[in-house]
């Protein structure tokens, strides 16, 4: 057993855990932040997308351990009170999810997308990458959100929330 100190969503948490608890483990079974799906628990369908210091990680492949002091945000900690967050506001609004159990996963990752590509990271789709504020379009969307599987196959809505959140 080991005490582990997480920054999660702005509060710092002391847990006591099992060395070998990932990520994901702490923040559902420790801190009671289910936002995050375990859905493969194999890195496989971005079901439990966090963000990491604003960078996108599969929580069920993370030790916890290993982020202490990071700075962590789970879709529970993106909205402002009762105000959505833009990408969550343009799921809604959109109609980008049916079952919901991938919503957290492709929000998260949804909010870092759109960061990556205003700080100019290419995809394996762009033609020739700009300095800075690469412009999102349907096939930037696909490719940079395919990590994140929607078994109910919402994709037709998930891309257009994305670009509606983008803008
Ligand atoms: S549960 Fe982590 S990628 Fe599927
Ligand atoms: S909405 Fe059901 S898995 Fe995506």
């Amino acid at each position: 057993m080991s005490r582990v100190s997480l920054r999660v969503n702005g509060t710092d948490h002391d847990v006591e855990c099992d060395v070998r608890t990932t990520l994901l483990d702490a923040l559902r079974e420790h801190l009671d932040l289910v936002g995050a799906k375990k859905g493969c628990d194999h890195g496989q369908c971005g079901a439990c997308t966090i963000l990491v210091d604003g960078r996108r990680i599969n929580s069920c492949l993370a030790l916890a351990v290993a982020y202490q002091g990071r700075e962590i945000t789970t879709v529970e900690g993106l909205s402002d009170g009762d105000t959505l967050h833009p990408v969550q506001q343009a799921f809604v609004d959109n109609d980008a999810f049916q079952c919901g159990y991938c919503t957290s996963g492709q929000i998260c990752s949804a909010v870092a997308v759109i960061e990556e590509a205003k700080q100019g990271w290419p995809s394996a789709v762009t033609d020739d990458p700009p300095e800075a504020d690469i412009e999102l379009d349907h096939d930037e969307v696909r490719e940079r959100m395919s990590g994140n599987l929607c078994r109910c196959g919402a994709y037709a809505n998930i891309i257009p929330a994305v670009l509606e959140a983008s803008e």
